[in-house]
């Protein structure tokens, strides 16, 4: 849905879940935006309702209300990781992450990512491994930048969209965290995988991934994210050829997210 709303709108697209609906709305100046007018639809069983209104002169105040901060973790247990947009104030106690929201996917703020976050916290809090980490999917940079927060270094990460890879570079420069960010579509084929890789892509994406891997080119430690929580087990299924097993799971509303270990035997 919101790779057909952003091709209507390049501009600005926003995605908000709440209980029983999801509201997409799309931004433009006046006469970019298609002339929807109000409409009421039940496609798929599902109703849509369709409006149009007029965005108030204060609109960056209240855009800027909606990107709120975001803890991952709790610092009184280890680490944890602190998201926040650049207008916000600093934490200097915890791993801290800015992320302009003006940017390429990922503010951090969506389940899918956190879900990710949670499971390096998780690595952090054990002591590692730490070591070398490759961010699949990169969008803004968010996660590998919060790994390189956290302690894994050196770290490097892909995205096909131009944008993206731009994003997440100039992210990782205002957080002061090396990365070497590049351009890959992993249909085409997968980069050299660091010993810890994080994929929040979707499950389609993830068996694809799956397809790509060899035994020269296979993570020890792999966090997926971006499938459905109905998808575990045709993502478990797609790893395990190589004895990539599973050795956790996380769950945020409909999103799931895996943790696989590389298996001893391989
Ligand atoms: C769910 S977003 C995750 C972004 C970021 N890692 C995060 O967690 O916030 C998935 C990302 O994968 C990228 N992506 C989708 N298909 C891809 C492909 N074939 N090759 C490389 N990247 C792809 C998208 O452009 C998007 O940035």
């Amino acid at each position: 849905m919101l790779a057909e709303l952003t091709v209507l709108a390049p501009g600005g697209v926003e995605e908000v879940a709440s209980d029983g609906y999801v509201e997409y709305a799309i931004y433009g100046a006046e006469g970019e935006l298609p002339d929807l007018g109000e409409e009421e639809a039940v496609i798929a069983g599902g109703t849509v309702e369709v409006e149009a209104t007029e965005v108030a002169d204060d609109w960056a105040d209240r855009w800027r209300t909606f990107h709120k901060p975001l803890l991952v973790g709790d610092p009184e247990d280890g680490p944890a990781v602190w998201i926040r947009p650049p207008w916000e104030p600093e934490r200097a106690d915890m791993a801290e992450v800015v992320v302009d929201p003006g940017q390429a996917f990922g503010t951090g703020a969506h389940p899918t990512t956190r879900l990710c976050i949670e499971a390096l916290i998780g690595i952090a809090r054990e002591g590692g491994p730490f070591g070398e980490l490759t961010d699949l999917g990169c969008g803004s940079g968010v996660l590998a930048i919060a790994a390189g927060k956290l302690g894994w270094k050196p770290l490097d990460g892909c995205d096909h969209e131009v944008a993206a890879v731009a994003a997440a570079r100039e992210n990782a420069a205002v957080n002061g965290v090396e990365v070497d960010f590049e351009r890959i579509d992993l249909k085409a084929g997968l980069p050299v995988l660091a010993p810890t890789t994080v994929a929040n892509l979707t499950a389609p994406l993830l068996e694809i991934v799956a397809a790509g891997m060899s035994r020269e080119n296979l993570p020890e430690t792999l966090i997926c994210s971006g499938l459905l929580a109905t998808e575990y087990d045709r993502v478990i299924d797609a790893f395990a050829s190589h004895g990539l097993v599973e050795t956790g799971r996380g769950v945020i509303g409909d999103w799931g997210s895996l943790t696989f270990a590389r298996s001893s035997d391989q």
